[in-house]
């Protein structure tokens, strides 16, 4: 990434007149969009806003757009862009011309063009951290809600004394961990990207040392890796042949991670296996019927959808954009 917002900075135009005061300028002329097809809580809208309006910018808000030209139009005069899952893609990004900043109020930044934010000198920056208690809370109830048999009549099982295995030791993973030990579950875990035993011992978790081992030892699996090139479609028949009878696995990270097709074979050849998403798949309602409760998947996607999760991610990506403003702090910036 070039310098704090190249050629695009509006003191550019008058560097060379002394009688301007150039940080007044820029800070004048700020309009921040909140851009949400899911909007958050009104108390976050509410905290956004005063951040943007204290900072001398101005809020602008688009919920619940039902299409694309929507978005397209709003973004057309804004400097900075506030999302969740909205997808900003090249399209979006050729239409924003003024645009110096996205933030994706939350972990996962797939749904952001990052490259072609990069093309244009944008910067990209996520909140991490800022929802994963509301995501780890919805995972731990997914699997009770399984062990009870979605909450209908019939004995039903307890999580206690089970293995639960984390695919990917992030921010939610952590969580997820520490609330199943609290449990009394047995937790292990893999992460490509963390070698350091101690990271997991320090936590009480087991460690271990390749997917396939994880996916053996768990009866429950909650996945929270992010939807790569490397990850998409990486979730499939082997591995879910591979748990142990009875097995759960539990997805409140990205329906692009599961093998659709695998997912439908293991569930056929095992009846033993259940499935649970929070991010229903592109064959959700094909599933559920053939499988029954042995699957299910909410509606709309809500591991972050918590009143604090979206004061906490919301907060953050405001108080982001005017920092990197005000100050050019990029800390958090992902396209790098
Ligand atoms: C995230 O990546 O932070 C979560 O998936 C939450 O997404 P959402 O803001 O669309 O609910």
């Amino acid at each position: 990434m070039g310098v704090f917002f190249p050629y695009r900075n509006p003191r550019d135009a008058y560097k060379d007149d002394k009688s301007v005061n150039f940080l007044e300028l820029v800070e004048k002329d700020m309009k921040v969009l909140v851009a949400t097809e899911k909007p958050f809580a009104k108390e976050a809208v509410d905290g956004i806003r005063k951040i943007v309006e204290e900072a001398g910018y101005t809020l602008a808000l688009l919920e619940k757009y039902a299409d694309k030209a929507e978005l397209l139009a709003a973004v057309a005069d804004v400097d900075a862009l506030i999302i969740r899952s909205d997808k900003v893609t090249a399209e979006v990004v050729e239409a924003a011309k003024n645009l110096k900043i996205v933030v994706r109020a939350g972990a996962g930044y797939d749904n952001v063009d990052c490259a072609a934010c990069s093309a244009k000198g944008i910067v990209v920056m996520n909140t991490p951290g800022q929802n994963s208690n509301a995501v780890a809370e919805l995972a731990i109830a997914m699997m009770i809600f399984m062990a009870r048999n979605q909450f209908t009549p019939g004995t039903g099982s307890e999580i206690k004394g089970k293995t639960l295995g984390i695919h990917a030791y992030g921010n939610v993973g952590r969580l997820v961990g520490k609330a199943g030990k609290a449990m009394g579950m047995e937790v292990y875990a893999f992460d490509p990207f963390i070698s350091d035993a101690k990271v997991f011992e320090a936590d009480g978790v087991i460690k271990v040392d390749s997917e396939e081992e994880l996916y053996k030892k768990s009866q429950y699996l909650s996945l929270h890796i992010p939807a790569t090139e490397q990850t998409k479609k990486s979730i499939g028949y082997d591995l879910l042949m591979s748990m142990p009878k009875g097995a759960t696995l539990v997805n409140t990270a990205r329906k692009e991670v599961i093998d659709e097709v695998g997912l439908a074979k293991a569930l056929e050849e095992r009846s033993d296996l259940k499935y649970i998403t929070d991010i229903a798949a592109d064959s959700q309602a094909e599933l559920s019927e053939k499988f029954g409760k042995r699957v299910f998947g909410t509606a709309k996607k809500m591991g972050a959808e918590t009143a604090e999760a979206n004061i906490n991610a919301g907060l953050a990506a405001a108080s982001q954009i005017v920092d990197f403003f005000k100050t050019g702090n990029k800390k958090f910036q992902v396209n790098k």
